[in-house]
């Protein structure tokens, strides 16, 4: 069952994970913060996803490029020309609905009126601003709609710089930016988000089978970090549906609250961009095979990934209710890796022989773990907090503690409880916490 929506946005605002943005001035559409919480998770999100893709490889690289690029990228990769949506306009309530997304072609589900829908009309995504002083139709730059660009303009840079060879990847993790038309569902579909894309260049005769190969270590990612596997699925795109680089794409989706949703596309680009750009730049992006004495344009495998999104999903998947003797608890069964809080440290009271020992305690493990130090309300009640925000361990300071040097740990899952020395809790949490 995939868990309720308005559950997981009120724990997601209640515990500080994700704001609304501007929240004080009644709000921002579709643009969000992520409270202390959140930009934790966030962050192991992305680190997780730049481990497996760079840190853990000797084929792939990673890039970090400019928002603000030449509007000459977007001329040559098409987004100038086919980055729309199809919008109609209601002629009553002048609001604006993507032909795509409505539930009923007729109906206007702003105002309710049947029959008042213009005809379709294309509209770019891409939010444009001036760079520089003077507003002039010179000075138009875009926002970058995605991070892949800033990676086929280094393409010759990098390979030349970093000496790769075929096949291998360039990865990038940075904001994007879309005009979206029905932003919405949370941080599912915003303005403003973060994209974790990789290209991968390979020759033209493996695309195929690499693309494949893609698919599926994407696919595993999701699986090998917790998530639930009857929530995802993989989806072809048809032909129709296609975006306009793209040879062939998958899709994995997620079981959202409101059903199958895109969480990644892996796709097939063949050498669309680096060709659009040779030809708009009039620079060499070719590759030249000293072993096959051949040269010809790489054709590209791209996994394209929403961080925001993924985290969404994530946070979704580990929301769970279950019964304890009797009793109701939320648990976030976030991977370890992934938990904000590695480990909180409690004193049983406030006596302020036991804070202090809490706060050595606190501070050693501090070298190496995400830690919070709670001294605030029962222990029960600071047990179901930390349960709420997913923390794998909880460390207990009780009285006995400063008699015996040993402290509890409490697993998060099982809630069974460990006594042991304090001296050797950092190897106890290290076996049990994966890097
Ligand atoms: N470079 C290819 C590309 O950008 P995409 O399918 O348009 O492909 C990749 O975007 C991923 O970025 C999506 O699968 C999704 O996770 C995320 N994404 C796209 N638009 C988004 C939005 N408006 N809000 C949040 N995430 C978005």
């Amino acid at each position: 069952m995939p868990t309720d929506f308005d559950t997981i946005v009120n724990l997601a605002k209640k515990r500080g994970f994700i704001f609304q943005s501007s929240e004080i001035y009644g709000g921002l559409r579709s643009a969000y913060d992520y409270g202390p919480l959140g930009v934790e998770l966030l962050r192991n999100v992305k680190d997780q996803w730049w481990r497996s893709m760079v840190r853990m490889r000797d084929d792939i690289v990673g890039l970090d490029s400019a928002i603000l690029q030449s509007p000459e990228v977007w001329m040559a990769s098409g987004h100038l020309e086919s980055f729309s949506d199809p919008l109609v306009e209601c002629r009553e309530c002048n609001a604006r609905h993507r032909v795509d997304k409505l539930e009923d072609p007729d109906t206007c589900p702003t105002c309710g009126n049947s029959g008042t829908f213009t005809d379709p009309k294309e509209f770019n995504l891409m939010f444009k601003t001036h760079m520089g002083p003077v507003e002039s139709e010179e000075n138009v730059v875009y926002l970058r709609p995605e991070t892949a660009q800033g990676i086929f303009t280094n393409f010759e840079n990098v390979r030349r710089t970093a000496r790769m060879k075929l096949p291998f990847g360039i990865a990038q993790i940075g904001k994007a930016f879309r005009n979206e038309i029905t932003p919405g569902q949370f941080v599912f579909r915003t303005r403003e988000f973060e994209q974790m894309e990789m290209e991968y260049f390979c020759y033209p005769d493996d695309a195929a089978d690499t693309f494949q190969e893609w698919v599926d270590l994407r696919h595993r990612w999701y699986i090998d970090l917790g998530m639930t596997a009857e929530n995802l699925r993989l989806r072809e795109h048809d032909p129709d549906e296609l975006a306009h680089y793209a040879a062939a794409t998958y899709d994995i989706e997620y079981r959202f609250p409101w059903g199958w949703d895109e969480l990644e596309g892996i796709a097939n680009r063949t050498d669309f961009d680096l060709k659009a750009h040779m030809e708009r730049s009039g620079e060499d992006l070719t590759y030249f095979d000293q072993e096959r004495d051949e040269r010809f344009i790489p054709f590209v495998i791209e996994p394209a990934a929403g961080a925001s999104r993924t985290t969404f999903a994530f946070l979704l998947d580990a929301y769970t209710e279950e019964e304890v003797r009797g009793e109701s608890r939320v648990v976030l069964k976030l991977d370890s890796r992934l938990a904000p809080i590695k480990v909180a440290v409690l004193p049983l009271s406030k006596k302020s022989d036991l804070v202090e020992t809490t706060q050595k305690v606190a501070a050693a493990l501090r070298e190496k773990w995400q830690i919070e130090v709670d001294l605030t309300q029962s222990i029960g009640r600071r047990y179901r907090r930390q349960d709420e925000i997913g923390t794998p361990y909880c460390v207990t300071v009780d009285f006995d503690s400063l008699e015996d040097n040993q402290v509890t740990v409490r697993d998060r899952d099982t809630m069974a409880q460990d006594r042991l020395p304090i001296e050797n809790l950092a190897t106890y949490l290290t076996d049990h916490l994966p890097a």
